[in-house]
This record gives C-alpha cells, sequence and structure tokens, in this order.
C-alpha cells in the first residue's frame, strides 16, 4: 500500500489527545510544517551507519535522558549536566572495551507520554491524564489538562534551542579530551565513584600528552576535540511528526522525520495494524521498537518485516524492556527466533520501564538492584545464544535527584525518595547510578 506522511490518519490509532478545536490543530501542524528540520537526513543516514557497526558488535549504544522533558525545567544547567554526564559515561565504556560508543539522547523532543490510564484520580476527583508537555499540562487542574495544539510549537522551539546547545557544547571545546577531567560533576568528585573516574581521566590524560607528543594534538586531530550526540524521542504523537517529516529532495529522495535522528515505537503503540506501524514503515531514519513480555515471537517477525523489509543492518533497533524477573522468561525464545531467522537488528536493554514498583513512602520508583540484574541478564542471555548485546536505553539525569533507590555510590532509601523527587513521569538514575552502571556495564561487555 502507499505510504505518506499522513497515511498512518487511515488507521486505528491509541494514545492520542482529542484536541477541542479542529481549525486551531489544523493551524499549528501548517505552521510546524513550515519551520526548519531540526536534524538532516544525512545525519540520521551517518547514524544508521554507526547503529549497524552496533549490530556487529563492533561498536556499543548508549541511549538515555529524560522519561520526560519538560518546558519547565528546560535551562542551560540541565542541559549541561546531562551533556557532562553522558560524556562521562562514554569514557568510563570506551575506556574498558575499546570499542566506539553511539550516544543517542533522549533530549530535543521526548514530550509525549503514554499513560496507563486515560483518567488520573486525585481526593476522588477524576481528570484527563497528563500525557507530555508537548500536549497538556502536568498540574492537577481541569485547564491544564485539556490538550494544546500551541503546546507543539512550544515543543519545537525548546527542541530546536536543546539541540543548538548540544551542537555547540559537542562542537566549541567543550568535548575535548583534555577537558576530561572537567565532565566530574561537583557532586560526583568527592566520593569513591568520583575518585575512580578521576583515575581513569588521569590514565586518559597522559594517552592524550603522549598522543600530542606524537604530533597528533586536539587542535590538529578534530575526534579528540569533537563529539556526536544523536537525538532521539518516542514519536507518540504522530501529528507534531507528520509535519516535520520531510522528503530529502537533494539525497536519496526518502521521507526523513526531521523532528530527530532517531524515533521510536512505544510498548504500548506497536500494534501491528495500527497506526504508529504506517507511520513508521516510511521513514527513512533509523528507528526503534519497545519490545515487551507479551511480545509473541510471530508477532514480531512480522513487526520486523514491516519495518524493515530491506532487512538493512543499522535501521532496526528492538529495545527490550522485560524486567528483571521476566526477561529469563520472554526475551531467549525472541532472541533465538530473530536469530535462527536471520534477520537484522541491533539488540539494546531498557532496564527501567519493566522494573517500576511503589516505594513504601508512596513515590514510584525503581531499585538500582533490578535495573542492574536486568542488565547483567540481556549480557548473559546473548553470550548464551552467541549474539551482539549492542546497547543500553536508560532513564537518566546529571542532576543529583533522589528518584530511584538503591547503588552503592549513593544508597538511597525509601525514606531518602522525597528529598529530591523532580522527575514529570518516571523515576530517573541519578549521576552517580548512571556513572556507576557504566562502569559495571563496561566489565560485562568485557566478559
Ligand atoms: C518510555 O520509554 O518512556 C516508555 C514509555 O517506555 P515503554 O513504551 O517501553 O513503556
Ligand atoms: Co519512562
Amino acid at each position: 500500500m502507499r505510504w505518506t506522511p499522513s497515511s498512518w490518519r487511515d488507521f486505528p490509532i491509541k494514545q492520542q489527545p482529542t484536541y477541542e478545536d479542529e481549525k486551531v490543530l489544523k493551524d499549528v501542524e501548517a505552521e510546524l510544517s513550515s519551520y526548519p528540520p531540526l536534524i538532516f537526513a544525512g545525519e540520521a543516514r551517518t547514524l544508521k551507519e554507526q547503529l549497524a557497526a552496533v549490530g556487529r558488535g563492533e561498536a556499543f549504544l548508549l541511549q538515555g535522558g529524560d522519561c520526560a522533558e519538560s518546558f519547565s525545567d528546560f535551562n542551560t544547567p540541565n542541559i549541561k549536566n546531562f551533556f557532562k554526564l553522558i560524556l562521562q559515561m562514554n569514557m568510563v565504556m570506551m575506556y574498558s572495551t575499546g570499542k566506539p560508543v553511539v550516544k543517542v539522547g533522549r533530549i530535543a523532543g521526548q514530550f509525549a507520554k503514554p499513560r496507563s490510564s486515560d483518567f488520573e484520580e486525585i481526593n476522588g476527583i477524576s481528570l484527563p491524564s497528563y500525557r507530555g508537555d508537548i500536549i497538556n499540562g502536568v498540574e492537577f487542574t481541569e485547564e491544564a489538562r485539556i490538550p494544546n495544539p500551541h503546546n507543539m510549537i512550544r515543543a519545537y522551539n525548546q527542541a530546536s534551542a536543546t539541540q543548538n546547545l548540544l551542537r555547540a557544547f559537542s562542537r566549541g571545546g567543550m568535548a575535548d579530551l583534555n577537558k576530561v577531567h572537567k565532565w566530574n560533576l561537583d557532586f560526583i568528585k568527592d566520593n569513591e565513584l568520583g575518585q575512580r573516574y578521576k583515575e581513569l581521566s588521569d590514565k586518559i590524560d597522559k594517552a592524550v600528552k603522549f598522543m600530542a607528543a606524537c604530533g597528533l594534538s586536539s587542535d590538529k586531530v578534530p575526534q579528540l576535540h569533537q563529539t556526536t550526540i544523536f537525538t532521539s524521542h518516542e514519536a507518540l504523537l504522530l501529528n507534531y511528526e507528520e509535519a516535520l517529516t520531510k522528503k530529502d529532495s537533494e539525497g536519496d529522495q526518502q521521507y526523513y522525520d526531521c523532528s530527530a535522528h532517531m524515533l521510536w515505537i512505544g510498548d504500548r503503540t506497536r500494534d501491528l495494524t495500527d497506526a504508529h506501524i504506517e507511520y513508521f514503515r516510511g521513514i527513512a531514519n533509523p528507528i526503534g521498537c519497545k519490545v515487551g513480555p507479551t511480545m509473541g515471537e510471530d508477532e514480531l517477525i512480522e513487526l520486523i518485516d514491516a519495518l524493515n523489509p530491506e532487512n538493512e543492518e543499522g535501521r532496526l533497533n528492538l529495545i527490550v524492556r522485560m524486567g528483571a524477573s521476566k526477561i529469563q522468561e520472554f526475551f531467549p525464545k525472541l532472541l533465538k527466533r530473530v536469530k535462527d531467522e536471520g534477520r537484522n537488528v541491533v539488540w539494546s536493554c531498557d532496564p527501567m520501564h519493566g522494573n517500576i514498583e511503589k516505594s513504601s513512602t508512596g513515590y514510584k520508583t525503581r531499585d538500582f538492584e533490578n535495573i542492574l540484574s536486568e542488565v547483567e541478564q540481556f549480557f548473559n542471555i546473548h553470550k548464551e545464544m552467541g549474539t551482539v548485546a549492542g546497547g543500553i536505553h536508560l532513564e537518566m539525569t546529571g542532576n543529583n535527584v533522589t528518584e530511584c533507590t538503591g547503588s552503592t555510590s549513593c544508597s538511597i532509601t525509601d525514606e531518602d525518595l522525597a528529598s529530591r523527587y523532580h522527575t514529570q513521569c518516571d523515576p530517573r538514575l541519578n549521576a552517580n547510578q548512571a556513572l556507576e552502571l557504566s562502569f559495571m556495564v563496561g566489565n560485562m561487555i568485557n566478559k
């Protein structure tokens, strides 16, 4: 069947807002589609090539960022801390494995959230659920929860400024390997983990000085003073994605979703006959799809063939999110089937979304032990199957929040959660926890 950027509109769709005024919605869509792209098709193709290398085991994928970006937390320190954290994690994993790390942020567009219920009830009052700042407001009032099409314009502008700052940090000197010490975040510096990172950065420092003495200084070798952080988000709100879908008329004549380099489909919207699959099959970006415990083996093969009919390497990232107590039961058979059928996919592990629990103090949280356990099982299952554990997908922040419990570096308890619980949606790893996990993942890759 013929695909167009709007052909998804003829299919059933889940997890969407109902806008009150069609005319306002149409005007916003028209305005958005006149705006410049946030990424170029060539960059998306570069990411696809790098993901192909991940699929062959020659590189590792690190994808991470907020569960949901918000309008209120949009500021330079947040973006800078995220940037520093992802560079630190990059160094830790690259140094211990000797492989390049492909860095993809859940950033510059991660604004729409699928929800388990259409309504939220507090003290007997029921209101439509919060669906992310691109749709409605998080405040628990009737007015805030009305979907507002203009939020799409604000999301675009925020994504654009975020992308701009990331590009500036990446190219403007902040990623220079001579600055590897400076990426250490203030609240990490003094603990054991900070010391561990310092030891590693001392070694990198020496290597960089040695190379400079050989004539390969960072002002001569761009790879030593620049980096690339690709952007990604769940393409849930297809009105927004369609408006930013553009044909690469000077390139391969294909359509790209120019709202981010990579887009993924959530676990709740991946039905084969639904609108999201229709939209995704027509865009040429590298794409992801979440794979939860309800995924069937035949269903997965059909999904792969719908999304990647040419079996192209680097095109499709399957993001496994089963939960620490379920991955052993549900993942190996899927992996075996995909391996036996010779489909090229990049496997990564999201150890966040299957491990949500409620703390004894009433907070939505995740325990570091479960997160670590799911990642370890993911690596072991691949090892046994002789397949490639390509990457990890995390909800994390460069700030010192208290949203997930546990870890050696900060041992957060249920009681601690209240002190700095800032997320708009799901609990994120703080910078200590994310860095600690990277050291462990580095070891797992080596094994
Ligand atoms: C997410 O990644 O924020 C998310 C909602 O995940 P999932 O679709 O896997 O539940
Ligand atoms: Co989430």
